[in-house]
């Protein structure tokens, strides 16, 4: 089976406290777009587990074992190969979306018979960001809260983004999400940053703080940081306008890509 695993931008990211196993409270609203990775996976009888993703803390084989102990079918095997366009350190999620991905496609090729919802809980063992990208590909923008595990559709009109066109901006900075939520001060009352990382990963690049200046610069709307960095997105009204966009990014020395946000990418609806 061959699956697109979608990345994400992170339309606002609120970091509201410390939480006491170590990880943060957050309210963000993840948003799926049309960058994505092409996953191929074959399931095996052999019980083997293989992929070529070469992540040290590969995700995908994670979320093959974490759906494999679940369903109680210890002998399926799965032979994932990834083909990579979504940055790593990117801030958009990549892993992820791989992991999300795994989950969608290994449920459907093992016959195991979870709902969304069940793999969306599945995914919150693999990452913190995996059920909002599960229960995304389902849904488009969900509001993702707790650690990352309580996940809640968001109708696309209530989201309130400005336009269906975005331009992502890539410096070629790996942030460490580690790095960069330690680097974080909980939210003051009244903060207005849409996203609360964006200070601390700009204080450790200080080159996002100048992607996201030439993208309003060259014409993109409410920019701003994504995840923990290092991408910048920012809206424009229609795709001609973001290819332009991207295009004069990339003389910068940057890496750029033209795309839309999605609503839904499976078939089946929860
Ligand atoms: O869960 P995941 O492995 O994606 O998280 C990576 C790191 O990001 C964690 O080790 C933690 O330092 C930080 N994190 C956090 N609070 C969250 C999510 C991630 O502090 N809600």
């Amino acid at each position: 089976m061959t699956i697109e695993a979608y990345a994400k931008v992170n339309y606002t990211l609120e970091v509201l406290g410390k939480r006491p196993d170590g990880y943060h409270a957050l309210r963000s609203l993840v948003v799926p777009i049309t960058l994505s990775d092409t996953l191929t996976i074959d399931a095996t009888a052999d019980g083997d587990l293989s992929s070529d993703t070469g992540y040290p803390d590969d995700l995908c084989l994670k979320a093959a074992r974490v759906l494999r102990a679940a369903a109680g079918m210890p002998s399926r095997g799965a032979c994932i190969r990834a083909l990579k366009r979504i940055p790593a350190g990117g801030g958009l999620g990549g892993g992820s979306a791989d992991a999300a991905a795994t989950l969608v496609a290994l449920n459907e090729l093992w016959s195991c018979g979870f709902q969304p919802e069940d793999l969306a809980e599945l995914g919150a063992r693999v990452g913190s960001d995996v059920p909002a990208l599960v229960l995304s590909r389902f849904v488009g923008p969900v509001l993702m809260e707790g650690r990352g595990e309580v996940v809640t559709p968001l109708a696309a009109e209530r989201a309130g983004l400005p336009s269906r066109h975005l331009v992502l901006v890539n410096p070629g900075v790996f942030c460490s999400t580690a790095e960069v939520f330690k680097r974080c001060r909980p939210r003051a009352a009244g903060a207005s940053a849409r996203n609360d990382l964006e200070a601390p990963a700009i204080a450790l690049h200080p080159v996002i703080g100048e992607v996201k200046a030439a993208l309003a610069a060259a014409g993109a709307t409410d920019a701003c940081m994504s995840g923990s960095g290092s991408t910048v997105f920012g809206f424009v009204p229609d795709d001609a306008e973001a290819r332009a966009i991207a295009e004069k990014m990339r003389v910068c020395g940057w890496s750029a890509w033209a795309v839309e946000w999605l609503s839904r990418l499976d078939s089946n609806k929860v």
